[in-house]
């Protein structure tokens, strides 16, 4: 079989039209697989039923005809068995190859955690940090998706990638590939989960390893001002500031309207006068706010001992967002 395997390479013929663009290594091959069945199909359709016309025509009743038991063609039946078989045989091997190709990850893999759930993508990567429903690749190299599902059964595909995997709750499924293409793709949920299942996409970004970095370092922007060149008002960090804090549950612990929470609550939070565990106090600054989202234990607030917040890794860009927001809350 190894020697179909080199055979059976993607092949130098371009087949148009039926595929979106192809953007991972792997997916030549999956294309090949793809237009070796729908020829070898057509193909034997147009036999099959040309030969089913045929013979209908041929031996359509005539009079006078008598009905005879047909003789046994042994031999010929155990052609159109095996021969089919064998054909089988080689398809279920180029794929398999495929399969294995989306499904084993080199050493120097990327590993991104996919966390599926009604209705949204969230990712996170190797820095921790997270982000929805919008997904960053370095081209050129080889990623590894780790996959859950908080809910129900989702289904992760990127039809750029060539590459589709059940997300299962209660396990873990892998999908492997490796983008070779800078530009954007699309993340679709393809198992029917739900009202909002048509909804559940995410876009992917390929791009080139430096700005891949560049982007674990920094983080994402701000989607309110995406222009580099000009200044970003503080109102429009605010504004972003407001969102992280629900995506990222904060609203869960820390009140806005001054009502008890299981943290201090956030109304008039920005330059308070905070006591401590410690028995020191502190002002509430840029400083402050940054270590506690960074560092949650470092300075605990007088009386909030008994939840532990956890740890959050947000860029400096999302942090500072954040504290804009927290101004806001009078
Ligand atoms: Cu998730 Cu459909």
């Amino acid at each position: 079989m190894m020697v179909l395997g080199s055979f059976f390479e993607p092949s130098p013929i371009a087949f148009d039209g039926q595929m979106p663009e192809s953007m991972a290594v792997g997916a030549a091959h999956i294309d090949w697989v793809y237009y070796a069945i729908y020829y070898f199909s057509l193909f034997f359709q147009a036999v099959i039923t040309g030969l089913l016309f045929y013979f209908v025509w041929k031996y359509r009743r005539r009079k006078g005809d008598k009905l005879e038991t047909p003789p046994d063609l042994t031999r010929l039946e155990i052609l159109w068995t095996v021969l089919p078989l064998f054909f089988i045989v080689i398809l279920f091997h180029v794929g398999f190859k495929g399969y294995v190709k989306n499904a084993i990850a080199g050493d120097n893999a990327l590993e991104i955690r996919v966390r599926a759930k009604q209705w949204l993508w969230e990712f996170e990567y190797p820095n921790g940090m997270k982000e929805i429903g919008k997904l960053m690749i370095p081209v050129g190299r080889p990623v590894k998706m780790v996959m859950s599902s908080e809910d129900v059964i989702h289904s992760f595909y990127i039809p750029e990638f060539r590459v589709k995997k059940d997300v299962v709750p209660g396990m873990y499924s892998n999908v492997v590939f490796e983008a070779n293409v800078i530009g954007p793709a699309h993340v679709f949920c393809t198992e029917y989960c739900g009202t909002s299942h048509s909804g559940m996409l995410a876009d992917v970004k390929v791009v080139t390893p430096q700005d891949f970095d560049d982007y674990m370092k920094e983080g994402p922007k701000n989607p309110n001002c995406v222009d580099p060149a000009a200044p970003c008002p503080a109102e429009m960090k605010a504004k972003w500031g407001e969102a992280l804090f629900v995506q990222n549950a904060c609203v869960t612990c820390h009140s806005r309207d001054g009502s008890t929470s299981p943290g201090p609550t956030f109304k008039g939070v920005w330059g308070r006068h905070e006591a401590l565990m410690s028995g020191d106090a502190v002002d509430v600054d840029e400083n402050y706010i940054k270590e506690s989202i960074r560092k949650p234990q470092a300075k605990i607030v007088k009386g909030y001992t008994n939840v532990v917040m956890p740890t959050f890794t947000i860029s400096d860009r999302q942090i500072e967002a954040l504290t804009e927001y927290l101004k806001t809350i009078k």
